[in-house]
């Protein structure tokens, strides 16, 4: 049956696929590196939340610097958390050091190649597990991501929300994945979902599959995937102290546990708007940053103090920078955006004084 939808998926896969540095093109036998699979894996964790575009350097970066898993889990934590700033969600890169330290550890430095195994791995979930297997290793794995639920609720016009979709969306999945030919399967169907199923409505015009959708039948393919209503996100506030003596500013390092744990970061209070300024002076407020975290939003006010000569508070991983260094400090996104503030701040007074 080479007119089922699998089949018109992989023969538009074959035509229309993305180039992509961790992607084994279409039709091609798996290649034999063997750091194959650490290169899937990383691209895999790096894109869990996050953007092909957003991805792509980072992974250059890494697989450049930590050209396979034994390296990486030799690599130093703050370099490697370093290194991450600005990808987010940096739970990641603390499992990903984990990850690599149990694979050299436990299996010898290679990925193991099945699903229960890969599964036991720190920040593996099914998602991953079945990724790797698929991706890394041509196993005959069902990979299903947020793309794939997409496509799916709408071929099947699956009218339970999500996440209680789940369990349909696999059951009409599994049995029809082209044996041998999982890994461009599962990739048709995420490139389908980015350039024609896509999140903001789909464009049947233009999709293979459009014979074979329910949703497109019933003439309401926007109505597909249903969700289960969410919750707002609440917001919540705090301050940053950008504390500046000579030229250089104060980070320190946070707690390596909680959110934006083992980052370098400006010191604040936590996000409940508790604390205190690490030391009394003249605080001026120079502005306010607004950030996204997958809980909650965030209005950070920060606060800046200007002394004569470096205090010594003691604190946590205390380093202090220069300030043409902090662009590249490798903080993370919230923090960094604080930063601005404060180096359009000590822009500003250096233009007043000149
Ligand atoms: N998202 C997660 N894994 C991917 C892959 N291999 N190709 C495209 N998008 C992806």
């Amino acid at each position: 049956m080479t007119d089922s939808w699998p089949h018109q998926l992989l023969d538009w896969y074959r035509a229309h696929a993305r180039v992509l540095p961790w992607r084994n093109p279409p039709g091609r036998a798996l290649p034999t590196d063997p750091d194959w699979p650490y290169r899937v894996w990383l691209s895999e964790i790096m894109l869990q939340q996050t953007t092909v575009e957003a991805v792509t350097p980072y992974f250059h970066a890494f697989t450049a610097r930590w050209p396979n898993v034994a390296a990486l889990a030799a690599a130093d934590d703050t370099e490697v958390m370093q290194a991450w700033a600005g990808l987010g969600y940096y739970a990641r890169a603390r499992n990903l050091l984990a990850c690599a330290r149990v694979v050299v550890e436990r299996h010898g430095g290679r990925f193991p190649g099945l699903e229960p195994e890969l599964r036991d791995l720190p920040g593996v979930g099914d998602y991953t597990a079945a990724a790797v297997a698929a991706f890394g290793f041509g196993r005959d794995a069902v990979v299903i991501d947020g793309n794939v639920e997409r496509v799916v609720s709408r071929l099947h016009a699956i009218s339970t929300p999500l996440p209680a979709a789940r369990a349909a969306i696999r059951a009409a999945l599994a049995p029809v994945v082209p044996q041998g030919q999982a890994a461009d399967f599962a990739q048709g169907m995420m490139d389908l979902a980015r350039r024609v199923c896509t999140v903001r409505g789909p464009n049947c015009l233009l999709c293979p599959l459009a014979n074979s959708c329910a949703a497109r039948r019933a003439g309401t393919p926007d109505a597909f995937p249903v969700k289960a209503a969410r919750k707002a996100r609440p917001t919540r506030t705090g301050t940053a102290w950008w504390i500046e003596a000579g030229g250089h500013v104060l980070t320190i390092l946070r707690p390596a546990k909680g959110l934006l744990g083992g980052m370098r970061a400006l010191p604040s209070c936590d996000w409940r708007g508790e604390g205190t300024p690490p030391l009394a002076g003249d605080w001026q407020s120079i502005g306010m940053v607004r950030h996204g975290f997958t809980h909650f939003e965030l209005e950070l006010v920060v606060q800046a103090l200007l002394l004569d000569q470096r205090p010594d508070l003691a604190l946590p991983g205390e380093q202090w920078l220069a300030l043409d260094t902090v662009e590249a400090a490798g903080l993370p996104t919230l923090f960094a955006k604080a930063a601005r503030l404060g180096l359009a701040a000590a822009q500003e007074r250096g233009k007043m004084a000149a």
